[in-house]
């Protein structure tokens, strides 16, 4: 050691020497990195107490005080590690539930769930056996964090401006999660501790934001940071001032008031840093201010192929009858525009109008922003979708080769179709692409909600706003209804649609019977999905009754009354696999219908095209 003392004198010089001017962009990702590596090893040791307390007999509920500082730790990480260690991310904190990512041409075996919602399951419910499930847990976790350090300490930053602008993207997509998943519950159903994590999660945010000090360095920079620390600490006061009553938090003040500031201070400050993405392919779009802005969904990610031509081909398509057997009936006799494209009868019938089909008919509205289409999520996009309708036997009992032939006798549709398509051809693809393209066009995001969140509506009556604030919080709703479509499309990244069991009984008269039904099983016949049916939207409700895929509900009060009960397992049916908790939600009649009436407030017009 002695000798090298030397060194250490001359060192700087040498730093002195072959500095360059300071390279921020360098400088910043490597203490960010740091900072991210400081959270990994602070969450690693709150583990590691979590297993001593474990190891010395604590009971589950000893130990939930040690798991929920643990959870805060995750907190104040998650951005990055959803972000840079994704593959790990999902058995740190993914669902508490067996899933399968099934696709058409790929059956995959069943993925186990792992992770803090699973800790904290056993925690909560403890049983004979789940002790030593958590032991095996805990363990899991431990070394899941020590993969995402080691991997992270060997980690060749792949380009530092790269790298920052990860960051920031990640903050972006931070403040959705917080605001469609955080708030909501949707990660702590049990402790119910999701606002001091938000909170958390926020501090995490904010303490990355600063380490960016040096990039807003002229006037305009200044002032754009000091007001995005300013609107931070505002939104993390709020938190912590009102964290203590899940139920009582006001969510729609906290999302118009602080979030939203927050994701357009992100978006300015995103513009600002030049930290864009390149070219947008993504559900989220980057202009978009907040949450519940007009332009939040990409529509071209859900549309790629759309054109108004198209449009214009599929709107006649839809509303003719060529499709059907014998001319019978077209799109629009089940989907029809004043009922919110649904049909307000329970079950339509057959062509030959002899029977009633199997499922209710559901809005077309909004279907765009779905990655799978039918109550049993058997079409992956609005093409194969129309496929299926007009072949199947009862619906349309079509014929693609009649179909083809009359329309290629009739000059209008030879005129439109040239407009339409470069080939100008009149073939199944380009008919279902065309009918597609219509589908994808009724888009209704401008409900009073919207108009409200995007201060175009001056105030929200206070019945709307307790029943969003309900909804989003106490029943639990959000949690499967995601923001901002309040459909089954997960957020924050809008790629996948959810499908849940909620144990629907064929007919509403108590005691219940479980409908035959069996949903996304039909087509899959994986047992995790046995009576599981896609989460449809709340949107535009008020104008589709009846409700649920067999139209069982006729009114939102039933509907409500199933809720509040614990849905099928709740009221008799035997179905522990129910996703649906099977706990009252202890709602009051007030409260119910303050939840209807917010729900008639996402009531919209169609989107000018
Ligand atoms: C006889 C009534 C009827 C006709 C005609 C009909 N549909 Fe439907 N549609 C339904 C029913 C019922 C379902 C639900 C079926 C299911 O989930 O298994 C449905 C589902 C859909 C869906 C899926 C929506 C979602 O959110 O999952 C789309 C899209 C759709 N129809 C479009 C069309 C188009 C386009 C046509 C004309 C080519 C058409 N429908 C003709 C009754 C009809
Ligand atoms: C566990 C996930 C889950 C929760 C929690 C949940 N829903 Fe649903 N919701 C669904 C699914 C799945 C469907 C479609 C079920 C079907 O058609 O069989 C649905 C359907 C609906 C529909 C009917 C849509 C239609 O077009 O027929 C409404 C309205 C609705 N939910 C409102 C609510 C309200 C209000 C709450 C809270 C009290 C709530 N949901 C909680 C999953 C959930």
């Amino acid at each position: 050691m002695k000798n090298y003392r030397w060194l250490l004198a001359v060192l700087p010089l040498v730093f002195f020497c072959f500095s360059k001017k300071p390279d921020f962009q360098q400088e910043t990702a490597e203490k960010v990195q740091r900072a991210y590596m400081k959270g990994i090893y602070q969450l690693q040791e709150h583990i590691d107490k979590l297993i001593a307390e474990e190891k010395k007999g604590r009971t589950e509920e000893e130990l939930i005080p040690f798991f929920l500082k643990a959870r805060e730790c995750f907190k104040r990480i998650e951005f990055l590690l959803v972000y840079v260690d994704n593959l790990e991310s999902k058995n740190i904190n993914g669902a508490n539930i067996e899933v399968n990512n099934y696709t058409y041409l790929t059956p995959k075996d069943n993925i186990e769930p792992h992770g803090l919602q699973v800790i904290e399951d056993l925690l909560y419910n403890p049983d004979e056996t789940s002790r030593a499930v958590l032991k095996q847990e805990l363990q899991l976790f431990k070394e899941l964090i020590q993969t995402i350090y080691n991997r992270n300490l060997s980690f060749k930053l792949y380009g530092f401006k790269e790298y920052n602008l990860i960051v920031w993207d990640a903050i972006r997509y931070e403040l959705y999660r917080i605001e469609a998943m955080g708030i909501t519950g949707f990660d702590v159903p049990d402790s119910q501790n999701s606002l001091p994590e938000t909170a958390e999660a926020l501090s995490g945010l904010q303490e990355v934001i600063q380490l960016y000090k040096p990039f807003f360095s002229d006037e305009k920079g200044k002032q754009l940071l000091s007001s995005g620390v300013r609107r931070w600490k505002q939104a993390i006061d709020y938190v912590r001032k009102n964290q203590h009553d899940f139920d009582a938090f006001d969510r729609l003040t906290f999302m118009k008031e602080h979030l939203h500031e927050l994701q357009k201070w992100t978006k300015e400050a995103i513009l600002y840093l030049n930290y864009e993405y390149p070219d947008e392919v993504r559900p989220v779009s980057k202009s978009a201010a907040h949450l519940f802005a007009e332009d939040f969904f990409n529509v071209r990610f859900f549309a790629s192929s759309s054109t108004p031509e198209k449009i214009q081909l599929g709107e006649k398509l839809f509303y003719d009858t060529v499709f059907s057997a014998g001319n019978k009936r077209s799109c629009a006799s089940c989907h029809i525009p004043e009922k919110g494209f649904a049909d307000g009868l329970r079950k339509n019938l057959s062509i030959d109008g002899l029977e009633e089909l199997k499922r209710n008919t559901p809005s077309l509205l909004n279907s765009i922003f779905q990655t799978k289409q039918f109550y049993d999520s058997r079409a992956g996009n609005l093409e194969r979708q129309s496929w299926d309708v007009i072949h199947n036997e009862q619906e349309m009992g079509g014929n693609m080769a009649l179909i083809i032939q009359a329309l290629k006798s009739n000059p209008a549709y030879n005129k439109l179709f040239k407009n339409a398509f470069s080939n100008g051809e009149i073939n199944q693809n380009n008919i279902l692409m065309a009918v597609a393209s219509y589908v994808g066009s009724l888009i209704s995001l401008n409900s009073e909600f919207d108009q409200y969140l995007r201060g175009q509506l001056p105030d929200l009556s206070p019945e709307v706003k307790n029943g969003f604030n309900l909804f989003a919080g106490k029943a639990k709703c959000a949690t499967c209804h995601f923001m901002p479509l309040f459909n089954g499309l997960v957020a924050p990244n809008y790629t996948d649609t959810e499908s849940e069991i909620l144990g629907i009984p064929k007919e509403k008269t108590k005691p219940y019977k479980l409908d035959d039904d069996l949903g996304r099983y039909t087509y899959t016949r994986l047992d995790l999905h046995r009576n599981a049916f896609k989460t449809s939207s709340v949107r535009n409700i008020e104008l589709t009754a009846p409700y649920m895929h067999n139209g069982v509900f006729d009114t939102l009060e039933e509907l409500m009354d199933f809720y509040n009960n614990g849905g099928g397992a709740g009221q008799g049916i035997n179905l522990p696999e129910q996703t649906l908790s099977s706990d009252s939600l202890h709602l009051t009649k007030k409260e119910i219908s303050d939840i209807i009436s917010f729900m008639k407030s996402l009531t919209g017009k169609r989107n000018s095209k």
